[in-house]
Parts: C-alpha cells; structure tokens; sequence
C-alpha cells in the first residue's frame, strides 16, 4: 500500500504545501509574504489574515503538481507549533476541515524536529546519532537526534535566535527586512577581519546573541558621529565582519557539542543554514575534524511544507495520529 500525505506549514509568514508519496516529495509549493518587508519584522496579525487569502490555492497547486487528487490522500499534516498562534490555526483549522471531510487522519507536527530531519529530504542516507544546528529567524539549537522520531536539545540560545542577530544587524545598516540574506550578500565582497565586535561568553552549548547585536549598535553609532557615511563607505566589509563574528560563535558550540558526544554526524538546517559563509566553514572543519555533514537544499532550510510532508510520513509510518480536537501551541518545544 502506498502512502500518500499532503502537509501545510503555516507556523510564521511563509504558507506553504507539499505532497509526499511513499517518503518521496511530489510538491513543495511555498508562498512567502512580502507585505511585512515595510514594518521590518512579522506582524502576527497580518501574517494569519495573509494565510487565510492564500491557504486554498498553495493547497490546490500543491495537489495538481503531484498529480494527484485529494480522495487519494492517506493523512493530512499541519505544523502544530512552535510559531505564532494566529498562523498556526489557519494551518491547523485548514487542515482538520479538510481531513474531516475526507475520513483521514490528521499528524501534528513539532516545526523544529521537521526542521532537525530535513535534510534526509534530498540526502536520506544518514547515520544516527547526529547533531543537528538548527540555526533560524526564531531558534538556535543543537539537537541530538537518536533517531527519526527521538532527539533532545543539548544546547539553545538564551535570548536571541542567530536568525534575528542576522536581520537585527541588517536593520541597523538600513537594509530591508529579512536582512540575513541581504547581509550574505553584501558579505562576499567585504574583508571579515575588518571589525571585531564583543560576544557574550557562555559556558555550556548554550548561545546568546543579545551581548553582540548591542556591541554591533554601539559601534556603528559611535562610527556614524566620527563619520556620517562611515556605513555607506564600509558597507561590504562591515556586513562581512559582523557575518563572520555570528558564523564563528555557531561553529564554536557544534565543535564542542561533536567533541563532547564523539558525535562527528553533523547537519544544519533552519534558515540561516542557507547561509553562504556557515556552508563552506562547515564543510572545511569538516575535511579537518573528519566530520561527515549534511545540509539541506536551499529551499528546504527556510519554511516549508516539504519538511513537515517529510516528518509526517515517519509519524504516519509510526502510527503517531493526532486527535482531532488538538490545539497549536506556539510555544510547543520537544
Ligand atoms: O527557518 P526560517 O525560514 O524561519 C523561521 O522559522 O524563523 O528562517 C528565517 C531566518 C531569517 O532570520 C533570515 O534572515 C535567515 O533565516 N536567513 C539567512 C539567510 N537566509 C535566510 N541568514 C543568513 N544568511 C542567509 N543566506
Ligand atoms: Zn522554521
């Protein structure tokens, strides 16, 4: 018997589904919402109105794309949490409908583990254990993943995600919203030991990235008083600086992290894994730590159904059903 999912992530303000038939992925359509580019951050109320608009027809291109058609649908997945509480119930609603009048069952999914596995979307051989750095715009973990279904976080950011020290950083320089791959950008063309910023030191795997996104400000204000065009002037080289400091304080911890579970498995995902500059650092400590490492494909490291399609169909393979009356939780962790 085949096994045949649709899923729909709709935790923040990307909408996004997928069709995945017999752990393989037939559709991963993704609408991003750009209307919040103006206030330079997500407004949850938008982002759930937004969903609502573009819900019916992501589902529908979803299904065509994978040719198939919805009475052929063995589960319904949504994301369950974490994220924002307005998203998630057009997500979570949608779907409950949507399974209830077809007679299927529904799989909630946890958005960081969907995240810690997706990967195994474009490169399904992996050993366990691994250690995944699940890096984006509202996380900063490391997750000891045993198996497809068990993991625990080992380490995680006490304040903000890198994510957000990314796009907080690019704010600061005047540049739009999410500023992460902007900042990438302009990176490649800079000197990244140009500047040097304070970082606040913690000694576990924990992160915290609220010590060097103040440093980052001060800096630059007190350059701007010096020289009113000093950010323009420096744009490429201050971009790199900063990039290179948040890539050094991610690989600091996985190190220990491999070192302290002699684990040499390791992957990233999440957004910033898209990250041009924590790529290649990885793949060189990589070829001097003897790690094997795995990164998902661009368009699976930032939010997307084809992840949660991806975990659902492990759930779906391990009976693990929701009930119907289940409620997101935006705080949902492990
Ligand atoms: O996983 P994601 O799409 O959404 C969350 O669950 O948060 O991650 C979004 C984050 C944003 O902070 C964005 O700036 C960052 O990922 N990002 C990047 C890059 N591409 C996306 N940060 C640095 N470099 C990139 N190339
Ligand atoms: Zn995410």
């Amino acid at each position: 018997m085949s096994i045949t999912i649709l899923a729909i992530e709709s935790s923040c303000d990307d909408t996004s589904a997928s069709v995945i038939i017999d752990g393989i992925i037939k559709s991963n359509v993704i609408s991003s919402q750009l209307v919040h580019a103006k206030f330079g951050g997500v407004v949850p109320e938008i982002a759930s109105r937004a969903h609502l608009k573009s819900i019916v027809l992501i589902v529908d291109k979803a299904l065509k794309k994978a040719k198939i058609d919805k009475n052929y649908l063995d589960a319904i997945a949504f994301t369950n949490g974490p994220g924002l509480l307005g998203s998630l119930l057009v997500g979570s609603s949608f779907c409950k409908s949507m399974a209830y009048a077809l007679n299927v069952p529904i799989i909630a999914v946890n958005h960081l583990k969907a995240h810690a596995l997706s990967h195994l979307i474009d490169n399904p051989k992996i050993k366990f254990p691994y250690l995944s750095l699940l890096v984006s715009g509202g996380h900063t973990q490391i997750i000891l993943v045993e198996d497809y279904l068990n993991m625990k976080i080992i380490g995680e950011t006490r304040d903000d995600a890198v994510g957000e020290a990314f796009d907080k950083s690019a704010k600061i320089l005047g540049l739009d919203y999410p500023g992460g791959p902007l900042l990438d950008k302009l990176a490649k063309n800079g000197n990244p030991l140009k500047y040097t910023f304070g970082k606040t030191k913690i000694q576990n795997l924990d992160f915290s990235f609220s010590g060097i996104k103040t440093s980052f400000l001060y800096f630059i204000n007190t350059q701007i008083k010096k020289n009113k065009n000093f950010v323009h002037e420096n744009l490429e080289d201050i971009a790199s600086s900063i990039q290179k400091s948040l890539v050094d304080m991610l690989m600091e911890k996985i190190i220990i992290a491999s070192e302290k579970y002699k684990i040499s498995e390791i992957s990233i995902s999440g957004g910033v894994a898209a990250n041009s500059l924590l790529r290649t650092t990885i793949k060189n400590c990589s070829k001097e730590l003897k790690w094997n490492f795995y990164f998902p494909k661009i368009e699976h490291c930032t939010d997307n159904a084809a992840m949660i399609a991806n975990y659902a169909n492990y759930m779906f393979l391990d009976n693990q059903f929701s009930s119907y009356d289940i409620i997101p939780e935006p705080r949902l962790k492990f």
